[in-house]
């Protein structure tokens, strides 16, 4: 049940992501809102302090989540998500840059 509009990031599509823990993903919903995401990106991951997540690009999203989290995107207000989204593990931002992608 994977909706993909083909709008979004096209060129990124070239970089595939593999993961095998098939659990990973039944924690994505949960682990979005467990770990503060919907306060910034909204429950719906429609945007508000930070941008649009739902609909884009798996691997982009996964991407871009891992270079903020690590200080290596600055850009912006990357600053203020940085701090707080230390804690999550890649397995974590793999399985909610899966439920993302979806919405
Ligand atoms: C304190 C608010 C805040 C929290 C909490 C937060 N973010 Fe963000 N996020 C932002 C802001 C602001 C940006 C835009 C950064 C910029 O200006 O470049 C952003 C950008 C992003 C981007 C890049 C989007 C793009 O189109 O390039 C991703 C991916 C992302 N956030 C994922 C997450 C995930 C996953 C979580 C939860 C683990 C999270 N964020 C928690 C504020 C937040």
């Amino acid at each position: 049940m994977k909706l993909f509009t083909g709008v979004v990031g096209a060129a990124l599509v070239a970089a595939p992501m593999m993961f095998s823990q098939a659990a990973v993903a039944a924690d994505g919903a949960a682990l979005y809102k467990a770990k503060g995401c919907a306060g910034c990106h909204k429950a719906d991951a429609m945007g508000q302090v930070g941008p649009r997540l739902a609909g884009q690009m798996e691997a982009y999203t996964l991407e871009q989540f891992k270079l903020i989290r690590d200080g290596k995107r600055t850009s912006g207000k990357s600053g203020m998500m940085a701090g707080a989204v230390k804690s999550v593990t890649d397995e974590e931002a793999a399985a909610i840059a899966k439920y993302v992608a979806g919405l």
